[in-house]
């Protein structure tokens, strides 16, 4: 029923950014108080016995419920961002794209060993951009490592979750 709310909150646009894609926009989902609340609590229901220490919140759509479940769980949270927008010494990964190769960052001295890790992003498409950010995380040995999205594209994408390790559990909210 929750999922029905979130699902009749989340804003499609046809052929954006180019023909054919269906654009799922989740900025509709952040704007609802009521989406922010039913998020932050399913978030908090999957991990609240994970022991979870740090969020890492995947730029710029994943940052937004990151802090949110963060505030919950009692997690801290580690901003994993485009290159160049990091102050201090960083560890990249870099993954191919549809066009081209991009890269992703964090900050050398923002995880630990004794870390149990949360990350999350918005949306699973390909699943290039979170085993990325999941290999980038693991390069620090951490405990473990969950990974979560808002939407999984399911129908579109159906071997996405193919991508992470076996020992990486993946959950999403909305899955279609
Ligand atoms: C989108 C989306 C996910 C990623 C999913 O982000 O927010 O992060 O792509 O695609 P994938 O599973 O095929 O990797 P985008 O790179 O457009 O950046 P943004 O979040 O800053 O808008
Ligand atoms: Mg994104």
């Amino acid at each position: 029923m929750n999922n029905q709310f979130l699902l009749n909150n989340l804003r499609c646009i046809p052929d954006w950014p180019i023909k054919g894609v269906n654009f799922r926009d989740v900025t509709t989902l952040f704007k609802s108080a009521e989406c922010i609340r039913i998020i932050t609590d399913e978030l908090y229901d999957l991990y609240k016995d994970k022991g979870i220490t740090k969020i890492v919140g995947i730029e710029s759509r994943g940052f937004v419920m990151s802090s949110a479940a963060a505030i919950r769980l009692g997690a801290g949270i580690v901003l994993c961002r485009k290159p160049g927008k990091l102050p201090c010494e960083t560890i990249q990964m870099s993954y191919a794209k549809e066009y081209g190769i991009d890269t992703i960052e964090i900050h050398k001295d923002s995880i630990t060993e004794d870390d149990v890790i949360l990350l999350h992003d918005d949306l699973l498409a390909t699943g290039g951009t979170m085993k990325a950010a999941c290999d980038l995380v693991r390069k620090f040995h951490p405990k473990k490592v969950y990974c979560n999205f808002i939407i999984e594209l399911q129908s579109e994408f159906p071997n996405a979750r193919d991508i992470f390790d076996d020992d990486i559990e993946v959950t999403s909210l909305l899955k279609f």
